[in-house]
């Protein structure tokens, strides 16, 4: 193996089990393969110090290539997976972080919570990355369903990924544009050796190349169309979001999300969170919790329980049961088997207001916090860029900044023409902010 893979459990479990000689030696030589076959392909250098190669009618990140082939053909997700796709800088951190902390609300809590240690592309591997081990991860190990992403264009996904769920994010181009001229400046900076011999990325000869099409899995316009047409073909199979509209309206995005992956918020999840505010501060929930500040105990799942939605007299009740509990104590799991038979609460995420909890949890100003996601320091040979390079401004209309007003319109005009008729626009995006 190259390189030593980063990912979270269980993520990381895919490279850590036994492999025999072999299996060792079988994925030495198809990607030893595979890199023949990408000796052969078009080159492009526009973005120098980063070389981009034409694999199937798309630019593809040189390093990548090799892994595409991997996805393409040893790429086994099951039907239950879910798939992120996003076109480079469209906000795939943010649908990373959402995705995640949706599908695993009730395994965590919030004090604990892992995108409060790893990086939401730890917590979700891209997949050109996990393949680029030249290693073929073992997917058996992981649990159903998992989440993967990846940046693909619908064309050169393998077949086995149509069957999973898609959940595709865009943005506007001039945004995405100015995002990746930027992060990549950024991981040029990052690198002592980079930054010695080269000054970094020209804007305008960039902004050239962006807009004839030749950037990482571009050209954009064919990324975004693929998967828009696909979910119009195939809503239940392929969700579009666009990256102005989830800032805007986060939660509702994030309920159809939830939907989308199998695991719709409950009408108790969905409760606002002035009443669990006001709940918490109810002096004799205080007193009941007191001695039970993990919000995994079981006998303050059952106090919370009746009292929340039973709608029950709550000091009968918190008194019965928490003397109960006191009598058995909550570690001979008798409570814990009954409350989760009852289906009672395992984690923060039983209690109120969830949407919005998990909004914040994966808010830009929050997550650009978290001294995980503040590392400076990036690896520029595993082409791993600093986490701190994922979160830079997190705005709608930042592009006003950079572009001239020629270049806003040439790609302006370049967009128009084409998405033209396939009912598609950024246009409402384009306001000036
Ligand atoms: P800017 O460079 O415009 O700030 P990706 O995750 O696909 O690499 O995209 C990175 C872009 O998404 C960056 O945009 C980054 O700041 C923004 N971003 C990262 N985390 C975000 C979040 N939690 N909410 C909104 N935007 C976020």
């Amino acid at each position: 193996m190259a390189s030593q893979p980063y990912y979270a459990a269980p993520y990381s479990l895919c490279f850590l089990s036994p492999r025999a000689q072999q299996d060792l030696e079988r994925d030495e030589q198809i990607y030893s393969s595979y890199e023949k076959l990408t000796s052969q392909l078009p080159i492009s250098h526009g973005w120098s110090p980063f070389s981009l190669q034409h694999y199937q009618s798309f630019w593809i990140p040189s390093r990548l290539v090799t892994a595409c082939m991997a996805i393409q053909s040893h790429f086994n997700p099951r039907p239950s997976d879910i798939i992120l796709v996003t076109s480079p800088k469209s906000g795939t951190t943010w649908l990373k972080a959402l995705s995640f902390a949706t599908l695993h609300r009730r395994s965590f809590s919030l004090s604990s919570h892992p995108l409060l240690t790893n990086t939401p592309h730890q917590c979700v591997p891209l997949l050109e990355r996990f393949y680029s081990h030249r290693t073929i991860p073992n997917l058996n190990v992981l649990p159903s369903p998992t989440i993967f992403a990846t940046h693909l264009p619908f064309s050169l996904l393998p077949q086995s990924a149509l069957g999973c769920r898609i959940v595709y994010l865009c943005r506007d181009p001039k945004d995405a544009f100015v995002s990746l001229y930027h992060f990549l400046d950024r991981c040029i900076g990052s690198s002592a050796e980079h930054k010695s011999t080269t000054q970094g990325l020209d804007l305008s000869k960039v902004f050239q190349m962006f807009s004839r099409g030749t950037s990482a899995f571009a050209p954009f316009w064919d990324h975004v169309l693929g998967y828009w047409k696909e979910s119009l073909k195939s809503p239940e199979m392929v969700l579009f979001f666009r990256y102005e509209e989830m800032m805007e309206d986060p939660a509702s995005h994030l309920r159809r999300l939830a939907e989308f992956m199998g695991c719709p918020f409950s009408m108790e999840e969905e409760r606002d969170t002035t009443r669990k505010q006001a709940h918490q501060q109810n002096p004799f929930v205080k007193s009941c919790l007191k001695p039970y500040t993990n919000p995994k105990n079981s006998i303050e799942r059952i106090i919370l329980k009746f009292h929340l939605k039973e709608n029950r007299q709550p000091r009968v009740v918190g008194r019965v049961l928490g003397a109960f509990g006191l009598l058995i104590t909550d570690s001979c799991g008798l409570l814990r088997v009954w409350s989760d038979g009852c289906g009672l609460p395992k984690a923060w995420s039983e209690f109120d207001g969830v949407v919005e909890d998990i909004v914040k949890l994966c808010s830009f100003d929050n997550l650009r916090e978290v001294e995980v996601n503040k590392d400076n320091k990036g690896n520029f040979e595993e082409r791993r860029p600093p986490p701190s390079s994922f979160f830079r401004k997190g705005k709608v209309g930042d592009w006003v900044n950079y572009l001239s007003m020629e270049m806003a319109e040439k790609l302006d005009a370049i967009t128009k023409e084409k998405l033209h008729g396939s009912g598609l626009s950024f246009e409402s995006s384009s306001v000036v902010p």
